[in-house]
């Protein structure tokens, strides 16, 4: 079983430089999908969820070359339109292909993705918005079958603005007959970065990053050139494993606007943050920290991926701190961990209640999901001794170079693989 061991080092310091967003990609390389040429993607990073979607559009006909500094997706010959369990299984963001593949092949088999550790996570609302468009949906042997000879654009209120049903209806909104208007939409950075692609593409949207978005369909969608926007997941993460070591660092490749939410708690917290323009921030975090209440929501509210490293973060900061989490029913698994690391956390429901102590001590603990993982790592840093983390695989599906970014900045950490 492969394992990560951290020991502590004192302060993390120095520099670290972001990579493009994991959740921006896998949309984008989904859309390539609605064009019959080659796109070129650059910024894509190099992880676990991302060859699993290449994976899924080669098994569809897509042809990939992938090169150090981008990724050309020719997207000629789309030959099949099921996704097959074994991949789809793997990573949640499968559902993904859905709405660009009913478009473009009038038909869709996708395996039911099915829950995950952190949640059920139903795809309800992205079925909903198809049926909308006049999709025929049926589901059996679990596979979602949706067909249409021709989408049809209509007006679609989410119950809930779900970051993946707006970015799947979008996708089939691009090429449906007329005009699609989704109402209670998701506003995150990663929708607007999907869009300027489509648009790039000869899409028609408008309102992207607000809560409507106006899709107006277009015959056809022709390829073209992307760079992903910076990861604001990855770069919240590094934020965080300098303050949780107290140390001081600049991280570069990171949109501020897009960080604002993680920024404001950590300075109430006591840490403080520089925007130094062309994408470069400076932290420091050499004092003492207080804890704080964050309650997780939908963008641009405080994101429910970064709530685990804040709680670890929050562990060791001075007072008592709540945090709420509204977007995932069960996303709390970390704690469990974090205790048994000397941490005083409480969980009722949805919310939980963190007492911070004097300092952690390292232990086994094991990762269950991807944010959860990360958590542990950075707690990790500043414990007292050793802490042998198993689980790696869900960290590797959303952190490119995870731990030689840490020891360049100075983390005692090895990645053991078995
Ligand atoms: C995306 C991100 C994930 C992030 C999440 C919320 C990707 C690949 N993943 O996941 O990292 O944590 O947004 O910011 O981009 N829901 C329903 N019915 C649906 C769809 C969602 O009830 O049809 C619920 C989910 O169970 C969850 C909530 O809505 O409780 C939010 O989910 P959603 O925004 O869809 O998250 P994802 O797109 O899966």
């Amino acid at each position: 079983m492969s394992r990560i061991i951290v020991k502590n080092n004192g302060s993390l310091s120095g520099k670290v430089c972001i990579s493009g967003s994991k959740n921006s990609s896998l949309p984008i390389l989904a859309a390539c999908i609605l064009t019959k040429g080659k796109n070129i993607i650059s910024g894509v990073p190099d992880l676990s969820d991302i060859s699993t979607m290449y994976s899924l559009l080669e098994s569809l006909g897509v042809k990939i070359d992938v090169h150090k500094d981008r990724v050309v997706l020719d997207c000629k010959n789309i030959v099949h339109y099921t996704t097959p369990y074994e991949l789809v299984g793997k990573m949640r963001g499968s559902f993904l292909l859905a709405g660009a593949l009913l478009s473009r092949m009038g038909k869709a088999r996708i395996s039911l993705p099915g829950g995950c550790p952190i949640g059920t996570r139903p795809v309800d609302l992205h079925l909903k918005g198809f049926a909308a468009m006049g999709a025929d949906i049926s589901q059996g042997h679990g596979y979602v079958e949706l067909s249409a000879k021709k989408l049809k654009g209509a007006r679609i209120y989410l119950d809930f603005p779900s970051v993946g049903a707006t970015e799947n209806i979008i996708m089939a909104a691009a090429l449906a007959e007329g005009e699609t208007i989704i109402e209670n939409a998701a506003a995150e950075p990663e929708i607007v970065d999907l869009t300027d692609f489509l648009i790039k593409q000869g899409a028609k949207i408008e309102g992207s990053g607000s809560d409507t978005i106006k899709i107006t369909g277009v015959k056809e969608l022709n390829p073209t050139t992307h760079k992903v926007i910076p990861d604001r997941i990855e770069a919240g993460t590094f934020i965080v494993a300098f303050s949780m070591t107290r140390g001081y660092g600049t991280i570069e490749n990171v949109n501020y606007s897009h960080i604002k939410p993680v920024v404001a708690k950590l300075s109430e917290m006591g840490v403080d943050i520089k925007d130094n323009g062309n994408n470069i921030l400076t932290i420091n975090a050499e004092h003492t920290l207080r804890t704080s209440d964050v309650k997780t929501l939908p963008f641009p509210g405080f994101p429910t991926d970064m709530q685990a490293p804040f709680t670890a973060l929050m562990s060791t900061a001075k007072g008592t701190g709540v945090i709420v989490e509204t977007v995932f029913e069960n996303r709390f698994l970390h704690i469990g961990e974090l205790n048994r690391m000397g941490a005083n956390i409480r969980i009722d429901g949805r919310t939980s209640v963190i007492e911070g102590v004097n300092s952690l001590s390292g232990a086994k603990v094991n990762a269950f999901d991807l944010r959860g993982g990360a958590a542990l790592v950075v707690a990790g840093m500043s414990a007292k001794g050793e802490t042998e983390i198993t689980g790696v695989e869900h960290i590797q599906r959303g952190y490119e170079n995870f731990v030689e970014k840490f020891a360049k900045i100075g983390a005692n950490i090895v990645f053991d693989k078995k």
